[in-house]
């Protein structure tokens, strides 16, 4: 008994820890499939309008995702993409693309 109340106060504090961490790169993973028709599954596109994200600086990432969201930079594609992005999704797709190989 003693051990099953030992392991969820362990396991919420891993979710926890995880929810206020920095960026995490695989949840990042997760919600980049969108992304990956245009921009490739690594961010690597074989489309030349599209633009290579992978091994991009995360801070420009998340700064460019930002910029479409809040309308600071137009695209009427990237503008539909960003606007359902949190602080959090945009943190962890910056952290994916960026820890990718170009
Ligand atoms: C329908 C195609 C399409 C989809 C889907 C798409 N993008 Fe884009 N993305 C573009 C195009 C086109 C541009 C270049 C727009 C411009 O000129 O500003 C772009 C630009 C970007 C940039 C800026 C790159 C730079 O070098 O400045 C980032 C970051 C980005 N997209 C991330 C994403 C993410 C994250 C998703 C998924 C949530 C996504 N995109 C989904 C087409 C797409």
């Amino acid at each position: 008994m003693k051990k099953a109340i030992v392991c969820t106060v362990g396991a919420l504090a891993v979710v926890f820890a995880s929810g206020t961490m920095a960026a995490d790169a695989a949840l990042g993973k997760a919600k980049a499939a969108g992304c990956s028709g245009c921009h490739g599954l690594n961010g690597m596109s074989n489309n030349p309008m599209y633009p290579n994200l992978a091994g991009q600086k995360d801070a420009y990432l998340a700064k460019a995702l930002k910029d479409y969201r809040d309308g600071n930079r137009k695209d009427p594609m990237m503008e539909g993409m960003a606007k359902a992005l949190t602080d959090d999704d945009i943190a962890n797709i910056a952290a994916f693309y960026s820890s990718q190989k170009p």
